[in-house]
C-alpha cells in the first residue's frame, strides 16, 4: 500500500506502513508527531481511517484519489478490513470522550470541518484555479489570504496568480519585487505575501485558466480592465468583484458586478464588509460579507477567503451587498467634512445614521432584486459605514479638504500614495441617476457631498444639509 496522508492547515493525518494512523505537524517537509487532540486532530484522523479503510480512498497510483465514480480507475483498493488495518486507539478514546455516536461497525465518524471538507473535495470540484485581478492595498491583502488558504486546501490549485499594473518602484519592476521579496513594498509595504503567490503583468496570461477570479481594482479601471480580457476567461469561470462603486449606464444606475457580468459573460459575486485593508493585513479579527445567488459557490468562495480572524458570512442579496459597498464611502467623505469643521462624535453619528437612511432609500429604489433590512445588518452594511467614516481613506481626504481647502485630486496625490479616492466619483456618479429620475431632493447628503466635491459649495454645507434633512421634517 502506497503511504496516504491527508494536510489540513499545517497537521498532517498519515496512514503508516503498519496500518496506524497518527497525527503530525507538516513543517518545511518534515513531519513531527502531534500530541494534542484537538478538534482539527480528530476530524483528520477519523476522515483519513474512512477514506482509507471505507473503500472511500483508491490508492491504485502513486497518487491517492477517491474511488469512482469521482475518479476513472478501475482497480481500487477493498474495503478496510482486507488491509487488516487498525484504528488508532487514542482517536478512538478521544472521539468517546466527545460523546459522539458510535457508527455502524462500532466505529465514530465525527462530523468533518469545512476546512477538512473542502480539503477532501472531490476532483470534480478540486484544484480551482485561483487570480486575483488587482494588486493595491486590497488587492495585494486579499492575494495574501487566499494564496494561504489555496496553499492549504486541496480544493484549490496551490499557485494563485496577480494580475500586477506593472511599475518601477526604486529602479525595480514591482512584479520582480513581488516575485523575489513576497511583499507588495508600494501598495501593503511591511507585510510578506504567501510564496505561492505569483505577481503576473501580463494581464491574460495572469487569468489564463483560472475558476475563480478576484476583481480587485478601483473602480474606474475595471471597464478597461474587462475589454482586455473579453474572450480570454474561462465560460464557466466564478467572478467575484471586491470593488466599491458604482457606474451609470444608459438606464441609470449600473453595479460593477453588471459590467463585469456584461463584458465577459460570467457569474459574479460580491465580497464587501468592514474591511480597511492595514487591519486585516495585520490580521485583526473582522467579518465580512460575500454576496452569492448561488449558494454552492458561495461555499466555496467563503473556504477560500475565511480565516478564523476573517470571517466570512454569505448572504444571496448580492445587489444589496454591492450598493452598500460603494454608498458608504459617500458617507464616509460626508464624516470626514465635519472632522476637519472640528464637529464631534454625535454629529458623526448622525451622519451615519442619515447616511444609512440614504443608503437604504437608494437600495430599494434601483436594486433589482429583493433590499431587505437584514442585510443592512451584515459586515457589508451598517459595519462596513462605521468604519469607513471612522478609519478609511475618504474620511481622511474629506478632513484634509475641510481643513486645508486644497482640491480632492491635490489631496488624492499628497496623501495616498498612489491610491485611489472612491467617494468623490461615486457621489458623482450617483448625482447623475438621481437627476435624471427626479431624485435629486430625496438624497440630501448624498447630493451636499457631490455639490461640495464639484460645484465648489462650501464644506460648511454639510451642516446645513443635516438640519435640514428630511429625516427631521
Ligand atoms: N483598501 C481598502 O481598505 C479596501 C477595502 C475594501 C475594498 N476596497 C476596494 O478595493 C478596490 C481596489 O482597492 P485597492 O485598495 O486594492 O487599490 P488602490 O486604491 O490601492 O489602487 C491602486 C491600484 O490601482 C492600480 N491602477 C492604477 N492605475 C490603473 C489603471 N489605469 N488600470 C488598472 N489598475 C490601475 C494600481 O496598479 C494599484 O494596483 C477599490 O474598489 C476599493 O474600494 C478597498
Amino acid at each position: 500500500m502506497v503511504p496516504i496522508s491527508l494536510l489540513v492547515g499545517g497537521k498532517m493525518a498519515l496512514l503508516t506502513k503498519r496500518g496506524r494512523i497518527k497525527c503530525c505537524y507538516a513543517e518545511k517537509g518534515e513531519e513531527r508527531l502531534c500530541s494534542h487532540d484537538s478538534r482539527l486532530c480528530r476530524d483528520l484522523r477519523s476522515e483519513l481511517f474512512h477514506l482509507c479503510f471505507r473503500g472511500a480512498i483508491c490508492t491504485c497510483s502513486a497518487t491517492p484519489h477517491r474511488r469512482p465514480p469521482c475518479c476513472e480507475h478501475r482497480l481500487c483498493l477493498g474495503p478496510a478490513s482486507a488491509t487488516g488495518a487498525r484504528f488508532p486507539p487514542g482517536a478512538r478514546r478521544s472521539r468517546r470522550r466527545a460523546g459522539a455516536a458510535p457508527a455502524p461497525g462500532g466505529l465514530e465518524i465525527p462530523p468533518v470541518g469545512s476546512a477538512l471538507r473542502s480539503a477532501l473535495a472531490p476532483r470534480t470540484m478540486g484544484g480551482k484555479k485561483v487570480c486575483v485581478v488587482g494588486s493595491g492595498n486590497w488587492g495585494s491583502v486579499i492575494a495574501k489570504i487566499a494564496g494561504a488558504n489555496a496553499a492549504r486546501l486541496s480544493t484549490f490549485e496551490n499557485q494563485v496568480n496577480m494580475w500586477v499594473l506593472e511599475e518601477e518602484v526604486g529602479g525595480r519592476r514591482l512584479t520582480d519585487i513581488i516575485n523575489t521579496e513576497h511583499e507588495n513594498v508600494k501598495y501593503l509595504p511591511g507585510y510578506k505575501l504567501p510564496p505561492n503567490v505569483v505577481a503576473e503583468p501580463d494581464l491574460l496570461k495572469a487569468c489564463a485558466g483560472a475558476d475563480i477570479l478576484l476583481f480587485v481594482v478601483p473602480h474606474q479601471f475595471i471597464g478597461k480592465v474587462c475589454d482586455q480580457l473579453k474572450g480570454h476567461v474561462k465560460k464557466d469561470a466564478v467572478g467575484v468583484s471586491l470593488i466599491k462603486g458604482v457606474d451609470e449606464g444608459p438606464d441609470g444606475l449600473r453595479l460593477i458586478s453588471d459590467i463585469i457580468h456584461e463584458k465577459l459573460g460570467i457569474e459574479i459575486s460580491v465580497l464587501m464588509g468592514a474591511n480597511i485593508a492595514s487591519e486585516v493585513a495585520e490580521e485583526k479579527f473582522c467579518e465580512t460579507t460575500i454576496g452569492c445567488k448561488n449558494m454552492q459557490h458561495g461555499q466555496t468562495l467563503k473556504d477560500l477567503m475565511q480565516t478564523p480572524n476573517f470571517r466570512v458570512t454569505v448572504v444571496q442579496e448580492a445587489d444589496t451587498v454591492e450598493i452598500c459597498g460603494a454608498l458608504k464611502n459617500i458617507v464616509a467623505v460626508g464624516a470626514g467634512f465635519c472632522d476637519g469643521l472640528g464637529y464631534g462624535d454625535n454629529t458623526k453619528a448622525a451622519v451615519i445614521r442619515l447616511g444609512l437612511m440614504e443608503m437604504i432609500g437608494f437600495a430599494k429604489l434601483f436594486c433589482k432584486g429583493p433590499v431587505t433590512s437584514s442585510t443592512f445588518l451584515e459586515s457589508c452594511g451598517i459595519a462596513d459605514l462605521i468604519t469607513t467614516c471612522y478609519g478609511g481613506r475618504n474620511r481622511k481626504v474629506a478632513e484634509a479638504f475641510a481643513k486645508t481647502g486644497k482640491s480632492i485630486e491635490q489631496l488624492e496625490k499628497e496623501l495616498l500614495n498612489g491610491q485611489k479616492l472612491q467617494g468623490p466619483p461615486t457621489a458623482a456618479e450617483l448625482h447623475h441617476i438621481l437627476k435624471s429620475k427626479n431624485a435629486v431632493e430625496k438624497f440630501p447628503l448624498f447630493t451636499a457631498v457631490y455639490q461640495i466635491c464639484y460645484e465648489g459649495k462650501p464644506v460648511t454645507d454639510i451642516i446645513k444639509c443635516l438640519q435640514n434633512h428630511p429625516e427631521h421634517m
